[in-house]
């Protein structure tokens, strides 16, 4: 067993107005699992990979990975936020090995690892570049192969490919899921798109609106490795899809009403 949320709650107080963000939220994460979180916006997902990164601390319950509960920096994930993360000053190489200068790695033992990495997100001959002279799909590879430099055993990706273009997305997850078939690493990954969610995970977590719990979590059966251009044809994927986005649904519209 990886990791295990039990009895999570998120309360947040800021001008003394409360928000209660998640509520008694209980998920297991086995090793090696590729799990997709979807939810409605403002449901807690990214305070939950933020409290596996133990950068926020729990109000209730406790998250513990591998026997260990989380407290403080949780350096066991790497950890892909939300906002691109990438140091402008910085070339693409710079920012990849960034984890490994901050480790006191060889610079020789960081340039070769720095060049694999690379190659491994197909950006060989892109690593002087700086941020602003890639495109967001490259800027979004960099990321990941900064995350990868740490060789962490879990992944948490929040919303990682959101603001790609719709082929350009495919791509990316096409390049996620074979790295993925060759390491097997535990994968925490939030996402809007529901039909990436299924493209990619073992399981799909339906999260509530806020306060955040789980409405429903749906095993995805569909064989591996998947073809993440074509899986979406497949039998059986259309089925999961109505299952998944009647719940979903019902969490927006609530929301809407309010
Ligand atoms: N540091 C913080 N201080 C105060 N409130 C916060 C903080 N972080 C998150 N919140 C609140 O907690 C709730 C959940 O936020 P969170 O970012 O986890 O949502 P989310 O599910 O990731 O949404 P989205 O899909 O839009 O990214 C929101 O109401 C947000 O305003
Ligand atoms: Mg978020």
């Amino acid at each position: 067993m990886s990791i295990q949320v039990e009895a999570v709650a998120k309360r947040f107080v800021r001008n003394r107005r409360e928000v209660l963000a998640i509520d008694n939220l209980s998920l297991e994460i086995e090793s090696g699992e590729f799990i997709a979180l979807v939810g409605p916006s403002g449901c807690g997902k990214s305070t939950l990979l933020n409290m596996i990164a133990g950068i926020l601390d729990c109000t209730a319950g406790r998250i513990v990975q591998d026997g260990q509960e989380v407290r403080g920096v949780n350096t066991r994930v790497g950890y892909m936020t939300q906002a691109d993360s990438l140091l402008p000053w910085r070339s693409a190489e710079a920012n990849v090995w960034l984890p490994l200068e901050i480790r006191h790695v060889s610079r020789q033992q960081r340039a070769e690892r720095t060049k694999a990495l690379l190659e491994m997100v197909n950006l060989s001959g892109f690593g002087k570049h700086f941020p602003n002279e890639l495109s967001g799909g490259m800027r979004k590879r960099v990321a990941l192969a900064q995350v990868l430099a740490y060789d962490p055993g879990t992944l948490l990706m929040d919303e990682p490919f959101g603001a790609l273009d719709a082929q350009l997305k495919l791509v990316m997850q096409d390049e996620l899921m074979k790295l993925w078939e060759r390491t097997r690493k535990t994968v925490v990954f939030v996402t809007h798109d529901l039909a990436e969610a299924i493209t990619l995970a073992d399981r799909v977590v339906v999260f509530t609106g806020r306060p955040g719990r789980i409405k429903l979590i749906e095993k995805i059966t569909l064989p591996r490795p998947r073809d993440v251009f074509r899986v979406r044809f497949q039998p059986g994927f259309q089925e999961v899809f109505e299952r998944l986005w009647q719940a979903l649904e019902g969490e927006i519209r609530k929301g809407e009403a309010l």
